[in-house]
This record gives C-alpha cells, structure tokens and sequence, in this order.
C-alpha cells in the first residue's frame, strides 16, 4: 500500500506572544522561529514517522523551498511528485502561539495554489487501487484529484482543513475516511452534540469511516454502528500547532495496520500529546519509538 498526500508545503514564521493579538493591537513578540510546516507537509512526515511509505505531491518555490525539499528527503518521503516552480514563492504562514500553547495562524498559499491538472495526471496515473490518497484544503482544484483518485479506485482520506464553502461542492460520498474537528463536522453535517454529529455523518456518508477529534476531550470514531472513543492524555502544552496532523498520519497508519479503531485512536492521541509537548509543526511530530515508549509508561 502506498500513501499519496497531494497537499500543502508552508514555511511557517511562528512568533511566541503574550496573547492572541487582536484588532487595531500592536504586539511584541518575545520569540519568532521558522519552521517547516503546511497541513500537507505535516501528515506526510507523521505517516512517514508511524512508518508508512509515503509519496507527497505540492509545489513549492524554487527560490524559497529548501526547507521543505529538505524535510520531506530527511523523513524519508518520496518527492518525485513535487515541483519546484520558478514563478511563486512557497506558502507560508504568519503563527501566534501564545503562553498556553494556543494559535493562530495566517496563510499564504503561493505555490501550493498553482497546482495543475497536467501535474495531477501525471502524479496519479503512477498510483492504482487500494493505495490511499490523502487530502487536505489549502491546496487548487482538490475536486479534480478526488474524481481522478476515484477513477482509479484509491482510498480517499479527507482533511477539510482549514475549513471553508468550497468543501460542500467537493464530491464527499467519495470519501473513504473523514478527518475532523468538532467544527469541520459542524459544518458539514448537523448535530447539536458529539454523538449526532457523527450518527448524521454516519447517515448521510453511509460507506464512510469519520474520525472526529474534540480538542482537550478526545477523540471519537464512527462507522455504521461502530462507536470508539479515547480521551487525550495530560501533558504541559508548548505548542499546538501540528497535532491535528499529527493525529491524522498516526491514525490512518495505525489503522490501515491493524484494522482496529480504538488502537488507531489510542496511538493517535498518543503521538499529538507529544506533538503539543513540543515547538513547531513537523518539528515537533514523534517517531513510532517515542510513541511506543510514551504508551508503555502512562
Ligand atoms: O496544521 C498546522 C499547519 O497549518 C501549519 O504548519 C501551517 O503551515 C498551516 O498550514
């Protein structure tokens, strides 16, 4: 089984702040650090550390992109797909964490909005059924990619994030696997508490599996009539930044291993405990061993 992450690369400029700025404030940082980063970039490198083979498709910027060329080469990750465009510089990002560990984040999409559907063909005509294709929603013309993938009979994964209205217009029954937050489910399904979100998920994309992370509750998982759930685990907060993927990667591999969804939940919400423990975004995702290693002490 191959993993294809058709998705973002972000040079992410993270200053550290008292607060959360807020209109017409002006805010010195006490710290400012660059990191790899970009919802894309960061699955690819958690599914890479869970141990999974791993392919990532983006664009990034010729002049600017060393950082993510070389992230992805030193986590091992398959670049064949990815171009490096001469006329845009890469995504980036503009973060705010605050002393709590809490973000915000700004992005600029640059090159990974200039996807093409020339490159898309080419990239997917090197993948066949049962390999899983992974998505997210900072990158052009995902539609095309999920017909594409369709086609061809992959496994389609499905981060909404960030979350907007050209969601609703992708084609979701082709979705295989959701990856949410509560807020991402409230958009794209009704319910007023955890268990109607996921039953009207479970109702509306009968054939789908949802996973739904609920911040510093834990996270659930729901297919037909199949309910999982874990709590997180205590840990000091540095930095949240990353744990939604990082969940993402370790649960879909853990998953896609062991065919048991609460262990993919238990794993999961190990490794992103230990991502928040840490700074940045790729940066601060674990390898397997320390994820092993946390799970056999607590
Ligand atoms: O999910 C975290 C990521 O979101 C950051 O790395 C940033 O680049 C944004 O894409």
């Amino acid at each position: 089984m191959k993993i294809l992450n058709f998705g973002s690369l972000n040079i992410d400029y993270v200053y550290n702040v008292d607060h959360i700025i807020v209109s017409g404030e002006t805010l010195s940082a006490s710290d400012r650090n660059i990191f790899p980063g970009g919802k894309g970039l960061n699955q690819s490198v958690a599914f890479a550390r869970a141990g999974a083979n791993v392919w990532h498709a983006g664009n990034i910027g010729k002049e600017d992109g060393g950082i993510l060329l070389d992230t992805l080469k030193e986590n091992s990750i398959n670049t064949d797909y990815l171009q490096q465009l001469d006329n845009a510089p890469s995504g980036h990002t503009v973060i705010q964490v605050d002393k709590t560990g809490l973000n915000c984040i700004l992005v600029y999409g640059g090159a990974n909005s200039l996807q093409t559907r020339e490159n898309i063909d080419n990239t997917l005509k090197n993948f066949s059924a049962n390999d899983y294709l992974i998505l997210q929603n900072e990158i052009n013309d995902i539609s095309y990619i999920m017909e594409k993938a369709k086609s061809i009979g992959m496994k389609i994964i499905l981060n909404p994030s960030p979350i907007d209205e050209d969601i609703l217009a992708l084609p979701l029954d082709y979705v295989d696997v959701f990856m949410v937050n509560e807020i991402e489910a409230a958009q794209l399904v009704d319910g007023d508490s955890d268990e109607e979100l996921l039953d009207n998920f479970v109702k509306k994309y009968p054939d789908a599996h949802t996973v739904m992370t609920i911040g510093s509750r834990g996270a659930h998982y729901a297919y037909k009539d199949q309910r999982e759930f874990h709590g997180i685990f205590d840990i000091k907060v540095v930095d949240s930044t990353a744990a939604g993927d990082t969940f993402t990667g370790y649960f879909i591999q853990t998953f896609a291993e062991t065919n048991d969804a609460y262990e993919a939940l238990r794993v999961a919400s190990a490794a992103s405990t230990l991502a928040v423990s840490r700074a940045g975004a790729s940066t601060s995702i674990p390898y397997l061993e320390e994820v092993e290693q946390f799970l056999a002490e607590v």
